[in-house]
């Protein structure tokens, strides 16, 4: 079977962010034959219809829909800000929301989430189920991964050491993987 890949993708722009520290932990708990590549949302204009022009998109979004494109399946790692989604996130799935041939349509996502307090980016991950579903894309309903506390389980060089939540993300790649290959048919 060739390589399945998964495009991963923070909603955290901070050097030493938590979330896509998890991304690391991710990319090390996939299971055989699968890749993930963490691409940059950073570096994307603000959303605005104007810079659409005659339907094509600047470089940065247009990099980022051709790699969803791309990709097998997409992991998103999700902070919570004032109970919602990032803004930095929020902004990279509207570029990618519209058309032509809108590139999340019927593709498999998983949502880990990175928060200081206690839910665990709870509210901010039922905010994104609720974008994808405007995307029409397929998100992973269980194993939920929350990780609370979030400053507590990583070492200083950003591993993530906390063996519950290691297992969560590996259990949640594994359904992320097996749901892709049942939309694929
Ligand atoms: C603007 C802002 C709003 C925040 N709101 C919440 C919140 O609603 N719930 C929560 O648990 N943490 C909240 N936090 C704390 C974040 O969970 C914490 O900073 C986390 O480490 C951010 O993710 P990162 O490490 O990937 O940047 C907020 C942080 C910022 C900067």
């Amino acid at each position: 079977m060739s390589q399945f890949k998964i495009v991963a993708f923070s909603g955290s722009l901070r050097k030493k962010s938590l979330n896509t520290a998890a991304l690391h932990a991710a990319a090390e708990l996939v299971p055989a034959g699968v890749s993930v590549e963490i691409v940059e949302i950073g570096d994307l204009p603000l959303y605005n219809e104007d810079l659409r022009i005659d339907g094509g998109y600047p470089p940065a979004p247009h990099r980022l829909r051709e790699q969803v494109r791309a990709a097998d399946a997409i992991l998103i790692s999700c902070p919570e800000y004032n109970y919602a989604v990032t803004p930095a996130l929020k902004n990279a799935l509207d570029w990618c929301s519209r058309p032509p041939s809108q590139p999340f349509a019927y593709k498999a996502v998983g949502i880990i989430g990175v928060a200081g307090g206690a839910a665990g980016t709870a509210r901010a991950q039922s905010n994104l189920r609720n974008i994808l579903v405007g995307l029409d894309a397929y998100a992973v309903n269980q194993p939920q991964v929350m990780i609370g506390a979030g400053h507590t389980k990583f070492d200083a060089d950003g591993k993530f050491i906390d063996q519950q939540g290691r297992d969560f993300i590996k259990a949640h790649l594994e359904a992320l993987v097996k749901l892709a290959r049942q939309l694929k048919g």
